[in-house]
């Protein structure tokens, strides 16, 4: 591999647009593409999905080679954390992993932390690539690299979305017809709070909290919706210009979120 550069495209599989879009942008900037495929245990809490998440490995190996994938890592539970689970080494980055998803999701961020930092060691990539539709993911990957000192550079990527604005999942499979119908609110309502902000409203409770009706309105059980700096995640003051809208919510047993950065272009 000497002289060629390496891009990783991790997943937990169950390959959809989104994913793809990762490895083209892969493609055009590296000359070797590797992704991996692997449905981490550590970042599933106890009552989350990790036995029902949809594993497709034929179709995804598929997918993937005909898009142009170089080499998929396909790694087993036991090849990533040893025989001994418990004992392995983990990563966490405080602060930015115990807000929001993190608030909802004890230990998530420190299973994600970890996972990530070891499948960009095993693929020794010059870049790897991460959905900007899980932003506090995204940051807390490029934190964990640049604290360690990785050699990898963080490329964070544009959500994929459906024509009707809901960003793509592999959850979305299990939204029911009604559920569907219903999930492309989250979308608009982020937008709606956006052309506020654009528009030159400051009152970030308000708009948040006008959001949260709009959303319980159509069927949301909301876990967070909220107005943040965009570099820190904290709570948005009315001088700064780059922020960003997070939301997680619920629609029957679905978790969806979402985020849109917002340039309300400075006080
Ligand atoms: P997974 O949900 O499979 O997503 C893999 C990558 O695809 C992540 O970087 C995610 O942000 C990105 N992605 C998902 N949906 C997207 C969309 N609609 N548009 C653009 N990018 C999208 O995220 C994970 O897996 C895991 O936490 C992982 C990072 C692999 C660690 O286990």
């Amino acid at each position: 591999m000497r002289g060629r550069i390496i891009g990783l495209v991790p997943t937990m599989g169950n390959i959809h647009a989104g994913h793809l879009a990762l490895l083209e942008r892969c493609r055009q900037e590296c000359d070797f593409a590797v992704a991996t495929i692997f449905v981490n245990p550590l970042q599933f809490g106890p009552a989350e999905d990790f036995a029902d998440y949809p594993r497709t490995l034929e179709q995804d190996r598929e997918l993937l080679a005909a898009n142009g994938c170089d080499l998929l890592l396909h790694p087993s539970v036991a090849e990533v954390y040893g025989d001994n689970p418990e004992c392995s080494t983990q990563v966490r980055v405080p602060g930015l992993s115990g807000r929001l998803c993190g608030a909802s999701r004890p230990g998530h961020f420190d299973g994600v932390a970890t996972v990530v930092t070891r499948l960009l060691n095993y693929a020794g990539a010059d870049v790897a690539y991460f959905g900007l539709k899980d932003y506090q993911q995204f940051l807390i990957i490029r934190k964990l690299a640049t604290d360690l000192g990785m050699a990898t550079r963080i490329a964070g990527v544009e959500t994929v979305r459906e024509p009707d604005g809901l960003a793509l999942s592999s959850r979305n499979g299990y939204l029911s017809h009604t559920e569907r119908a219903a999930a492309p609110a989250l979308h608009r309502v982020l937008r709606e709070m956006a052309r506020r902000i654009e528009t030159g409203a400051r009152d970030f409770e308000s708009i948040a909290a006008a959001g949260r009706r709009e959303l319980a309105a159509a069927g949301f059980r909301i876990d967070y919706l909220e107005i943040r700096n965009a570099d820190s995640l904290d709570p948005a003051t009315a001088e700064q210009s780059n922020l960003i809208i997070l939301a997680a919510a619920h629609l029957g047993r679905t978790r969806l979120i979402d985020n849109l950065r917002i340039d309300a272009g400075g006080a």
